[in-house]
């Protein structure tokens, strides 16, 4: 707890110390806004004080803009959503020069997601944030369609989940390079070991899962774009699964996400290994969600006689009875 041992006081939820690290990333509390559930984070503004959270991840940037996916590019499903945006956004070279000089002024890390159809395309992102401040990391998106690969996702073999980060790592990132996982793998552990060995700093577990919703009536998809991608709390059991295997096989951080709403999802994720969390669908119901989470999740330690959020990492207990 952070009470002063000069004070005699009993220490209440205030004093829980939720400050986490990712690798040399400081974070005041483990609750970061997801990509694309927050655009640029600057449209929250109004709304949420940015201060608040441990940090955001911004919209998915590539090299040229892009236009995205017809509509409609959302669908509500049972426990959860469809999305098909498309990887709608203004291209890295605006972000620098229009988000990112507004964004510094907010005293929040922020984490730069990339994107690409091939290698060169990472790299080309990279090195335009590379003299840009006011970022505290990358988070390479490698559930993405290599279009030199046939259209196979980067993320859905080991061989070119490393490839990809080993370009990006050459490409001279002077900052944490974060790499998230696709969940649609037979073995997340391969994944996670062939990125942790091209240097990637943290894992992000995990990004959506691809699926469909029909409308039988008109016999069409609920999508313009046919699929979409599946998240909300219907996927949180399987990601809380993909974290402690991934956990128990690399040796670096591992942020998680996948249907987190409430302080227990948070603590669930860092009882399986992961270091901080993202919020992502749970915006769309209540934007000011990762605001509000910090003081639940002081209350939730607190009730739960949790000094630091840190001595919960990775005790998951598999002994049975
Ligand atoms: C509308 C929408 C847009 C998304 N766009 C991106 C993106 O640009 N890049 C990315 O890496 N993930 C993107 N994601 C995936 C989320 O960051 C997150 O991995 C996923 O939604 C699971 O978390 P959740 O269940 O808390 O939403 C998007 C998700 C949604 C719902």
């Amino acid at each position: 707890m952070n009470s002063s041992p000069a004070s005699n006081r009993a220490p209440t939820a205030a004093d829980v110390d939720l400050s986490v690290r990712v690798g040399t990333v400081s974070f005041r509390n483990p609750i970061l806004a997801a990509s694309g559930t927050f655009g640029y984070g600057l449209e929250f503004a109004h709304l949420v004080d940015l201060t608040r959270l441990g940090g955001f991840v911004t919209k998915g940037l590539s090299r040229e803009p892009i236009a995205g996916a017809p509509a409609p590019r959302l669908c509500e499903t049972p426990s959860g959503m469809l999305n098909a945006v498309g990887l709608q956004n203004v291209g890295v070279r605006a972000f620098v020069e229009q988000k990112l000089p507004v964004l510094r002024k907010f005293d929040v890390p922020v984490i730069a997601n990339v994107f690409g159809y091939c290698q060169e395309d990472y790299v080309e992102v990279i090195r335009a944030l590379e003299d840009a401040d006011g970022l505290a990391a990358y988070e390479l998106n490698i559930s993405c369609p290599n279009v030199k690969k046939g259209g196979l996702q980067f993320g859905g073999d080991p061989a070119m989940a490393a490839e990809v980060t080993r370009a990006a790592r050459k490409a001279g990132a002077k900052r944490p390079l974060w790499v998230k996982l696709s969940p649609l793998v037979a073995d997340i552990g391969l994944t996670a070991r062939a990125v942790e060995a091209e240097g990637a700093d943290a894992l992000t577990i995990a990004n959506t899962y691809p699926a469909i919703a029909v409308d039988f009536c008109t016999r069409k998809s609920r999508l313009g774009n046919q699929t979409g991608g599946l998240s909300g709390p219907a996927i949180k059991p399987i990601t809380l699964r993909l974290v402690w295997e991934a956990w128990r096989t690399v040796k670096i951080p591992i942020v998680g996400l996948g249907g987190i709403e409430t302080a227990s999802d948070v603590l669930e994720y860092i009882t399986v290994g992961a270091t901080c969390v993202q919020v992502g669908t749970a915006s769309f119901s209540d934007p000011k969600v990762s605001e509000r989470l910090p003081q639940e999740l002081r209350a939730a330690c607190f009730e739960a006689n949790l000094f630091t959020i840190n001595e919960l990492r990775g005790s998951f207990c598999t002994e049975i009875g």
